[in-house]
């Protein structure tokens, strides 16, 4: 059997219980498995001065893969910063993989299965910003690269093949935003000659914003960049249950770090009230990314028949707590 070093950063709030769920459930799974926790947050910030020190940075890189729980980002803290867009920088993190899919709950709209695959370094997020004429006049730089493209293009079309899609849309605005999207639109283009058997089809991201509420069901995998994926990600995902089970993953060549959408919900935080769903839907990711494909599926079967059984926290229309629902998960793996 194969054995993974998985690296474990529980950070603020729920994160460390829904870490722990997560190790509860991994380790009911056929894995050898090899954990490490290290410090990302605020809570690390005030322990050693940095709220992602460089010891957790080689943890991640040394690991097979990272299950990230979530952090606090408190405003205005001197010397504080926002561990979560440095790590997926430092790392070079460059696709964020979320997933949205139905959910057997009646809150949750049916037939929907889409991968979308946001570049996760450059864009509009690039970080180049500056004030002119006194404050007066602000301007962001909005960078698309072709091997930023490349690479993040690549990557979907291979997600496509992996989980037996059969098309990929491409959505930006070049007729607007001629160099950038453009550049992004023509070499989407030409990676598609790729992937024969990948159809490509090409939409405007406003429209895709309105095809996602009105049609979410034509949509397999979407590929689009930084700021777009952000706005259409989070868009998606209220279709199916919302953030107490939304999961997301971020690769790049030497690391890949699985999350929930979600934030450390302070006001959670001790009362049994966190869904760990969407650590377990992360681990799951986790897993397939580690090609461990079965137990990710034993997973995420569990995890669908506790929601069709009603064994679910509040935000699902339960009454289990967070440890009651990853003990029912447990029992069906
Ligand atoms: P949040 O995601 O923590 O909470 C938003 C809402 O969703 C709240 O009503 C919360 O109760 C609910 N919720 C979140 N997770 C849930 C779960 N597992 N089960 C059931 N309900 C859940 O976002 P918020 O309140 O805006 O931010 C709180 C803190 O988290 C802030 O310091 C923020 O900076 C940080 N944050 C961290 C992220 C990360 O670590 N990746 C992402 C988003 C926010
Ligand atoms: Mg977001």
């Amino acid at each position: 059997m194969m054995s993974y070093k998985i690296c474990l950063l529980p950070g603020d709030g729920i994160g460390p219980e829904v870490i722990a769920c997560a190790k509860d459930v991994l380790t009911a799974l056929p894995l050898e498995l090899d954990f490490a926790e290290s410090g990302i947050g605020f809570e690390e910030f005030q322990r050693s001065g940095s709220p992602l020190p460089d010891s957790t940075l080689q943890a991640i890189r040394h690991a097979d893969a990272t299950l990230f729980g979530a952090v606090t980002t408190p405003p205005a803290i001197p010397n504080y910063f926002s561990p979560v867009v440095r790590m997926r920088q430092s790392l070079d993190l460059y696709a964020n993989l979320r997933p949205t899919r139905s959910i057997p709950h009646e809150s949750s709209r049916p037939n929907i299965d889409i991968l979308i695959v946001r570049e996760n370094t450059e864009g509009l997020y690039s970080g180049i910003e500056r004030l002119e004429d006194d404050g007066d006049r602000a301007i962001t730089e909005r960078v698309i690269t072709r091997k930023g493209s490349e690479r993040i293009i690549r990557k979907a079309f291979d997600m496509a093949r992996q989980t037996n899609r059969k098309s990929v849309h491409v959505v930006h605005k070049a007729n607007v935003l001629r160099q950038t999207c453009g550049l992004f639109r023509s070499v989407t283009f030409e990676i598609a000659k790729e992937y024969q058997d990948i159809e490509l089809k090409e939409m405007l991201v406003d429209t895709c914003a309105m095809e996602l509420v009105r049609a979410p069901e034509q949509f397999e995998v979407v590929v689009t960049t930084n700021l777009f994926g952000d706005i259409l990600s989070d868009e998606a995902c209220m279709f199916v249950g919302g953030l107490g089970v939304a999961a997301s993953g971020n690769i790049g060549a030497e690391a890949a770090v699985f999350e929930p959408v979600h934030g450390s919900a302070p006001p959670l935080m001790g009362t049994g009230k966190a869904n760990p769903v969407a650590m377990f839907l992360a681990t799951a990711m986790m897993l397939d990314y580690l090609n461990e494909v079965e137990s990710a599926q034993r997973l995420r079967n569990a995890v669908n028949a506790c929601i069709l059984n009603g064994e679910s926290t509040p935000d699902l229309s339960g009454e289990l707590t967070t440890n009651q629902v990853t003990e029912k998960v447990i029992e069906k793996i």
